[in-house]
């Protein structure tokens, strides 16, 4: 079939490379003329495991092709995918002014009919300001021409997302029109075996089951660092509780870790838009405005433990960070709880010397040269000099370090873990001060 993409982020790109790798034809459009002239000489702009191989793949197969023409991306496909930014406003709300930009492109430039295919994460009620902008462009336009509109939200996690999208566990399709049913259905076949994963639902509840998705993530993870919280100031270990809740199926492992907080492009913005579409119906949402705090909290709980351990002196201090990005197997740096440790440090007055494996030129593009940012080669570079170490992403190279080369080269055996990496015991009796996440009273014994 005969796709077009609008957007190659995070989302458009990975689509559109397993799109082309299931044989369809994918035409990518984006208004960043640097990304579609970076793809088109085999540069691929994002840092996602397996995605620069399936598009090198979808260009040679001449099944994935990129350009910036609008018009002519419209031509191209009969399915118009929307994948742009939704990000917030200041008030919080989605911003939806690329979204409807797209709409304004297809409704401008359509001479066939079109299915119009909602991917960004978008809310409820955006589907009817799609199909109005279309309306109301074809009438100026005095064409009278069939469009559907569909909301097909992604669920792919940052980090996984070609495995995600080659495998979806769900394809949500809001919509109540029978041919764009149909298309899709024919569209996702080969990523429809096995089982049926589709599922047909209105537009309104498709849009809202993205956010639900979202939401009930971000829950899991808020309720578990206020555990976290509470375990450390009552002697007890988060990470024995998690043990001890997971095992109820009710509840189950996955997504149960306290950390230093949520970050990344979704979670945070998606939990704020919530709050605010519910706003707007008179709701106050009041379990996900907790959601909210407690992560911005959480945020800052690293510094706090680096406040505590050097007695609110950080002036001078040089400290060492493992990770940047918001979690492991990405290079995107959005929401990540280390930038809220660096700008605090920096602060401070201290010196952040960091590594990680993915994401040290996207820091770099953020913050530019500054003398208190040492992006530095590697995790061992990292150490040199620095008084302590913080642990901020958990990249699976950090998992088992050599602890007598930490011992050695920094100015004190001191590991600050927001992954909680390692056993409290363990680092004890190799002569570290470990402070991590709700692991009791840990770091009171010393
Ligand atoms: P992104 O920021 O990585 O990419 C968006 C792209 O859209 C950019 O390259 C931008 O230049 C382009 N763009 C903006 N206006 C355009 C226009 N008028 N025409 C063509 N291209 C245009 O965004 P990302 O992360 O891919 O997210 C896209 C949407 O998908 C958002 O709504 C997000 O919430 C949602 N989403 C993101 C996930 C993620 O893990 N990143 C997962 C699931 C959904």
């Amino acid at each position: 079939m005969k796709v077009t993409v609008f957007g190659i982020g995070y989302v458009g790109l990975v689509q559109a490379a397993v799109l082309a790798e299931a044989g369809h034809q994918v035409c990518c459009v984006d208004v960043n003329p640097k990304r579609v002239a970076d793809l088109q000489a085999g540069i691929i702009p994002i840092y996602e495991p397996g995605l620069s191989a399936l598009v090198q793949q979808g260009v040679a197969q001449g099944l994935l092709q990129f350009t910036t023409d609008g018009a002519a991306g419209v031509a191209f496909g009969e399915l118009q995918f929307i994948a742009v930014g939704t990000p917030p406003d200041e008030d919080g709300s989605a911003d939806l002014k690329y979204v409807l930009a797209v709409a304004s492109t297809i409704a401008t430039h359509m001479t066939s009919p079109k299915v119009v295919i909602n991917k960004s994460t978008v809310p409820v009620g955006t589907g009817d300001k799609v199909k109005a902008v279309l309306t109301t462009t074809l009438k100026t336009r005095q064409q009278d021409l069939q469009f559907a509109v569909v909301s097909n939200p992604e669920f792919l996690k940052e980090g996984a997302a070609v495995a995600d999208c080659q495998r979806p566990d769900r394809i949500i399709l809001g919509t109540d029109n029978p041919w764009a049913e149909k298309l899709l259905r024919e569209l996702y076949m080969p990523f429809n075996r096995n089982h049926d994963k589709i599922i047909v639902m209105d537009i309104r509840s498709a849009e809202l089951t993205k956010y639900a998705a979202n939401c009930m993530l971000a829950t899991k993870i808020s309720f578990m660092n206020e555990m976290s919280n509470l375990a450390e100031l009552l002697g007890a270990d988060i990470e024995q509780v998690r043990h001890g809740i997971g095992s109820d199926p009710r509840i189950g492992y996955h997504f149960i870790y306290p950390g230093c907080g949520y970050g990344g492009s979704c979670f945070p913005k998606d939990v704020q838009a919530l709050i605010k579409t519910a706003e707007q119906t008179g709701y106050n949402t009041q379990l996900l405005k907790s959601v909210e705090a407690v992560n911005n909290q959480q945020k800052h709980k690293l510094f706090g433990f680096l406040q505590q351990h050097f007695a609110g002196d950080l002036q001078g201090k040089t400290i060492a960070i493992w990770g940047l990005s918001f979690k492991p197997n990405t290079d995107d740096m959005r929401e990540a709880s280390s930038r809220v440790l660096m700008e605090s440090l920096w602060q401070a007055g201290a010196t952040v010397q960091a590594f990680d494996p993915e994401a040290m030129e996207e820091t770099q593009r953020i913050y530019g040269s500054r003398a208190d940012l040492k992006l530095v080669g590697t995790k061992e570079a990292a150490l040199q000099n620095a008084d302590v170490l913080v642990i901020c992403t958990e990249w699976k190279s950090f998992r088992s370090p050599d602890f007598s080369v930490l011992k050695q080269q920094l100015k004190q055996p001191v590991i600050v873990d927001g992954r909680n990496l390692f056993e409290p015991s363990r680092l004890r009796e190799l002569g570290f001060t470990y402070y991590a996440i709700g692991r009791g009273d840990s770091v009171k014994q010393f």
